[in-house]
């Protein structure tokens, strides 16, 4: 057993940080590496349609993804209020404003750095990014007129408290959608090597955990959503996740040759990365899934 002394351990209480301070520090300093991946700064996979989206050209599967969630939304012709739950740069909400002139948004994130730069991005449309919880909001009972979240609720481990938040801010019969990669199986019954695979992708990334899949639609259905469908995008996502040692290797380059350190908070990006490309081949293991239920 390691026993610390008094003042080590008021040392490692004081330095160590908690998951949201970690996930913060993880944006604030990794946003802009995110450019690298996509002029638009979204800051997720793509879903590649074929005919409509060029597979060697990532933001068009990017904006697809974009568009396929809001398809999703059902959204009306109306004035309609939606929430980002974990909106990043707010590309996905840029996507959504253009398209929809009706259509108010707010974003919510732990980022200082996304507040300030992404509102930058949103200026002239009607959206506006916070920060916030997304399992706390200062959203009213029943305000909204769709929830997405995409890559963001793996942040807390698809924690069944981000989903109550999400129903609870849902006008009845609006939607949640979740666009993310989550476990088929309990990790004590991952292999060896899909463990470590996953380890070092919450590592890298700063996930608390991934939700099993079996268990968050569960989870779900016991919150109060209704017409829960999943869709496995797995293979929609494949040709923009084999991206990802393409554009590791370009951003490593150019940093090389702007003689530039890669910061800490890049390297664990970048570790992210690649062990989301090495957990994307174990198809027994893991799945990327967009979910959509309904209030
Ligand atoms: C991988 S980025 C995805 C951003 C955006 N959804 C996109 O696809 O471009 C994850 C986002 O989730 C946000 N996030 C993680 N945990 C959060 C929490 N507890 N509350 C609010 N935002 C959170 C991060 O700040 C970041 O903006």
């Amino acid at each position: 057993m390691n026993i610390l002394c008094p003042s080590q351990y008021l040392k490692k209480l004081l330095t160590s940080k908690n998951n949201k301070e970690k996930v913060a520090d993880f944006y604030n300093e990794a946003t802009e590496d995110y450019h690298f991946w996509s002029h638009d700064y979204n800051m997720h996979f793509g879903y590649y349609a074929p005919f409509t989206t060029n597979p060697f050209r990532r933001d068009t599967m990017l904006n697809e993804m974009n568009n396929q969630i809001f398809k999703q939304l059902n959204l009306t012709n109306e004035k309609q209020f939606v929430a980002d739950l974990g909106c990043g740069m707010g590309a996905t909400m840029k996507y959504g404003l253009q398209q929809n002139k009706k259509l108010t948004m707010i974003g919510v994130t732990l980022s200082d750095f996304q507040v300030l730069h992404g509102n930058k991005n949103l200026k002239n449309n009607a959206g506006v990014i916070i920060n916030e919880n997304y399992n706390n909001t200062s959203f009213k009972n029943n305000s909204l007129d769709g929830t997405l979240a995409i890559e963001s609720f793996c942040h807390d481990g698809h924690n069944s408290q981000s989903l109550k938040e999400a129903f609870r801010v849902l006008k009845p019969n609006k939607k949640l959608v979740i666009a993310d990669a989550f476990l088929k199986k309990n990790t004590k019954d991952l292999s060896i090597a899909s463990n470590y695979c996953y380890q070092q992708l919450c590592k890298g990334w700063s996930l608390k955990r991934l939700g099993n899949i079996h268990k968050v639609k569960k989870e779900l259905a016991e919150i109060g959503f209704r017409d829960i469908q999943i869709k496995d995008l797995s293979f929609r996502i494949a040709p923009s996740v084999l991206h990802v040692p393409f554009a590791i290797g370009g951003f490593v380059l150019k940093k090389t040759f702007k003689r530039e350190n890669l910061k800490p908070q890049s390297i664990e990006n970048l570790r992210g990365s690649l062990f989301a490309l090495l957990s994307g081949l174990q198809m027994n293991s893991f799945g990327y899934y967009m979910i959509t239920a309904t209030k």
